[in-house]
């Protein structure tokens, strides 16, 4: 049979069986990987913002244990797996050695890293507890507006300047190799769904404190110029 008879004919075998699963999920790229754990990151902190009016129209109504939940999630995955083990580790040891530009972000980025340790370990403490304390209330809030503000600011730069920056260095199959690195990372820290298992409990975060609902965050119709 002639070459090209044979791979016609493998073509047409191929297009008429069914068609199976793939044998591997598509990668995820390390960069995608990233954003997508901002993405739950986020999560964590709009239930945070949300959480904000409440603390100061009656802090003894909030259920501190939802918000120790985040916190705890905040700590394991974005500071412990995510900042600690990511970030510091491989991206911004990079990046750094890509310009005095670059290399201060990687300075001010680890200072907000640290800033955020602090406040997550204030959020465990006064979190507690069954009920926050009116004492803690507006310390709380401010803590939270910080934390937001920070972190928005934080995330949205590491998508569109360091990660960008930083994914320059690799070839595509150099890339591919380090996204299985990070996936084995994650497979160590948090066995075998570390991001499945953080977006079901940011989801159940929601849920328990009534946020679950996205139609509830649709702006209102705009003003009539
Ligand atoms: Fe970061
Ligand atoms: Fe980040």
């Amino acid at each position: 049979m002639s070459p090209l008879r044979r791979e016609l004919l493998l073509g047409a075998t191929l297009l008429a069986a069914p068609k199976k699963p793939a044998h591997k999920a598509p990668e995820v790229s390390p960069a995608e990987d990233l954003m997508r754990e901002h993405g739950v990151i986020r999560r964590a902190l709009l239930v945070y913002v949300e959480v904000v009016p409440k603390l100061r129209q009656n802090a003894a109504a909030i259920d501190a244990a939802a918000l120790q939940r985040t916190a705890k999630l905040f700590r394991t995955f974005a500071e412990d797996y995510h900042e600690r083990m990511l970030e510091e580790q491989h991206i911004f040891p990079t990046v750094r050695k890509m310009g005095p530009e670059l290399a201060r972000y990687a300075d001010v980025l680890i200072e907000q890293h640290n800033r955020g340790r602090e406040i997550t370990e204030y959020v465990l403490a006064v979190t507690n507890g069954p009920k926050i304390s009116t004492g803690h209330a507006e310390p709380l809030a401010r803590a939270f507006e910080g934390l937001d503000r920070m972190y928005e600011n934080h995330a949205a730069r590491e998508d569109t300047i360091v990660f960008p920056a930083w994914k320059k260095n690799f070839s595509n199959k150099q890339l591919d190799e380090l996204s299985d690195q990070f996936e084995e990372i994650e497979h160590k820290m948090f066995g075998k769904d570390g991001f499945e298992d953080a977006e079901k409990t940011i989801s159940g975060i929601e849920s328990t404190l009534g946020f679950a609902d996205l139609a509830q965050f649709t702006a209102p119709p705009a003003p009539k110029p």
